[in-house]
């Protein structure tokens, strides 16, 4: 592997300790202005200090972040569907490698819809991108996006992940799933989770993470279930301490539970 891949990879999966805390806010390329990502730049701000890496967009990236920030971008290059169109898996590259390149991408990243009417040309797509961004010494994050109708049992999630390392992607991103170890014994290149939809209780999002690196994760790449919480800053230091410090669940929650409280403070005596 070239040393450009190799460093940028190196931003991504933290070289310490092999794991990563992914912040994912690229929701809007499909669903539009979600909840509590209505506008981006507020929400991502006080965020940014604890993620490893960015997950977003190239219009939000222009628009919403400090072009200052040193943290790694990993530029969503997917997209053309909508939650109101007719067939989510209706996928193509958006985003071109010079444009990545431009933007000083880390990453790029592409979903694939494996079992779709699109898998094909989700799956070529894949291909045709990890062609054109080896030649620039970038990696590819595979998304294993996961249709209405589709199960998200091991064996499928098996399939898709398996089917994105073949194609060349060097890190996955698929869901957490009972025998996740199937999943990430399967396949050759680093596996991160998604959080999926907001869970009603924090525990279980905390639980979630740690179970995903219990059994092989390498890390999360989330969003709702940080950004949707009443206290995402309290909720991102606590999947963090899981990550990198290998906190148990009770241990994490304590993390939350103390700066939820100095969040409060600091209302009731700004500074
Ligand atoms: C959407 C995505 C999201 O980045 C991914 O689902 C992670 O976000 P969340 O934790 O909210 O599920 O790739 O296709």
């Amino acid at each position: 592997m070239e040393w450009g891949m190799k460093n940028r990879i190196s931003k991504i999966i933290r070289p310490e300790d092999g794991r990563c805390v992914m912040l994912a806010v690229d929701h809007g390329y499909f669903l539009g202005p979600t909840e509590k990502l209505e506008n981006p730049g507020r929400t991502i701000k006080p965020l940014l200090p604890y993620a490893d890496s960015l997950m977003l967009t190239r219009g939000v990236l222009r628009t919403s972040i400090n072009p200052s920030t040193d943290v790694p971008i990993v530029l969503r290059v997917s997209g053309g569907s909508s939650i109101i169109g007719e067939d989510l898996s209706n996928e193509s590259i958006t985003t071109s490698i010079e444009d990545a390149m431009k933007l000083n991408a880390s990453c790029v990243a592409l979903s694939i819809f494996v079992g779709s009417k699109y898998e094909h040309q989700t799956l070529t797509s894949l291909a045709k991108l990890v062609d054109e961004a080896e030649r620039f010494g970038m990696p590819v994050l595979a998304v294993t996006a996961v249709g209405k109708e589709m199960t998200r049992d091991h064996r499928y999630l098996a399939l898709a992940c398996r089917i994105a390392a073949e194609l060349g992607a060097h890190i996955i991103k698929t869901y957490y799933c009972d025998n996740f170890q199937n999943v990430v014994e399967g396949c050759p290149v680093p596996v991160i989770i998604a959080g999926g939809k907001k869970l009603p209780n924090e525990i279980d999002a905390l639980q979630l993470a740690y179970d995903a690196v219990d059994h092989g994760a390498t890390g999360v790449d989330m969003g709702r279930n940080i950004w949707q919480s009443d206290h995402p800053v309290a909720m991102i230091k606590a999947i963090r301490a899981i990550i990198h410090k290998n906190l148990n669940v009770e241990e994490a929650h304590e993390i939350f539970i103390k700066e939820k409280e100095l969040e409060h403070q600091k209302v009731l005596k700004p500074t």
